[in-house]
């Protein structure tokens, strides 16, 4: 069992606010300290594009497979545990390869095709909650709710109450907190049961009945001769709920937030010219995507920093602030939906790993902001609203409760 490391004592922000948007932290350590390292949790911090990239997709020497990690995902259960065919971020390759081609099967570019009127359709039935010239909460009304009924959706599950399963994943990802751990542990350990017991035989039913889904897929999925099993399909849909669900809510929230915050000219922009939301959405993922990184253990004793690296020593590469690096991003503490090579941001990783998920967040974000922006003609900020309390601790550093804004017809 790894040992979780607690990265708020690496950045220390004194209020949520900070560790919101740390992009003054990120600056301060990108000038004076890039690669940095803090006592109190003995990692080795980098910052700058170039060190990240290579701590990520150099595996070689930079291994996913440590003793201690960032990330605590799932419940100590039998239930809320990814199985071993497909444990993906906690292997390096060879090993790797087989259970990420295996669950490919169920995110080909084949299926995106045919997920996109979906998505589209989950959108529109979300946006007909919305009440026209008025205020509303738009993390309510669509960014909260968005990934988990597409997820629910592309699962084969449209029928059934979608929304438990917002209330699973909320339970299950919540984060890691050294003063109520044992608390916690238990509320994830009953989620994770329940929502076993729930899809369980679902999946059981579907295998008789396949149709055009991802458990459908995972089903049929094979490689090398090896197929999952009911039981690893459970545990699989509970890990890629985990793995896409708040990560693309925050997106999709901290977009709204710099339509309404950061540059009010954007809106018009997009209802003016439809085609450039995909790059607005890449824009949003570079600069409002704030608090992505990942842990790396070394492998082999190295340099590659300008440091000396010891086997076992753990390195944290801040995605984010590699995302503002000046010597990849031109003027990079400007929010600019033109800007022609934010694709290269590394909010979505780099390498091996990359983010098998990409396509799909990619696809959400187009659609949500196309569906949006055509169907409202202006949005606008509620007078009074507290940043600082409508924050709350999640898996991607600190998430919005709630954002309410005017949304008019
Ligand atoms: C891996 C970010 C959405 C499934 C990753 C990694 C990052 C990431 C940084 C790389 C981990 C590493 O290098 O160790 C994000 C962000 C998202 C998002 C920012 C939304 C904006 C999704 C979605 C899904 C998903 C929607 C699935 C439905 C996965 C899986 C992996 C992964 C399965 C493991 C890949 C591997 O280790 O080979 N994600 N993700 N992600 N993501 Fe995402």
């Amino acid at each position: 069992e790894k040992e979780v490391i607690a990265l708020k004592e690496v950045m220390k922000a004194k209020k949520r606010s900070d560790e919101f948007f740390p992009i003054n932290w990120y600056k301060e350590k990108l000038e004076k300290d890039p690669v940095y390292f803090h006592e109190e949790t003995n990692t080795w911090n980098v910052f700058k594009y170039k060190h990240v990239k290579e701590v990520l997709s150099n595996y070689k020497f930079f291994s996913s497979e440590g003793e201690r990690t960032t990330i605590s995902v799932g419940a100590k259960s039998k239930e809320g545990q990814t199985p071993d065919k497909v444990q993906l971020t906690s292997v390096d390759p060879p090993a790797h390869r087989k259970g990420r081609s295996l669950l490919s099967a169920a995110f080909t570019p084949r299926s995106l095709k045919e997920w996109e009127p979906r998505i589209r359709q989950v959108v529109r039935n979300l946006l007909d909650n919305i009440e026209e010239n008025s205020e509303n909460d738009i993390v309510q009304v669509l960014t909260g709710p968005l990934p988990a009924v597409v997820m629910a959706d592309l699962f084969g599950l449209s029928g059934t109450d979608q929304m438990l399963f917002k209330k699973w994943v909320d339970i299950l990802f919540q984060p890691f907190d050294k003063n109520n751990q044992a608390d916690i542990e238990a509320q994830k350990q009953k989620a994770a049961k329940e929502y076993y017991e729930y899809l369980y035989p679902y999946v059981a039913e579907r295998r008789f009945n396949l149709s055009d889904d991802i458990i459908s897929d995972l089903i049929r999925a094979e490689v090398d001769g090896e197929k999952f099993t009911d039981d690893e399909i459970v545990r699989i849909t509970m890990m890629i709920l985990g793995a896409g669900i708040e990560t693309t809510s925050h997106m999709l929230a901290n977009t709204f937030y710099a339509l309404l915050y950061d540059d009010q000219s954007i809106y018009k922009e997009l209802r003016a010219n439809i085609e450039l939301v995909p790059n607005t959405v890449e824009e949003m993922l570079r600069y409002r995507f704030h608090m992505s990184r990942r842990d790396r253990t070394v492998k082999q004793d190295n340099d590659l920093l300008g440091v000396p690296l010891k086997k076992g020593d753990v390195v944290i590469a801040w995605m984010s602030a590699a995302n503002v690096d000046e010597e990849v991003f031109e003027n990079p503490f400007s929010l600019d939906i033109h800007r022609s090579n934010n694709k290269k941001h590394l909010t979505f990783g780099s390498g091996s790993h990359f983010c098998l998920g990409a396509p799909l967040a990619r696809l959400e974000g187009k659609i949500a902001l196309e569906e949006f922006v055509q169907r409202f003609s202006k949005i606008e900020p509620v007078e009074g609203f507290e940043l600082e309390e409508n924050l709350t601790d999640s898996a991607t550093g600190q998430s919005l409760t709630h954002l309410p804004l005017k949304i008019y017809k």
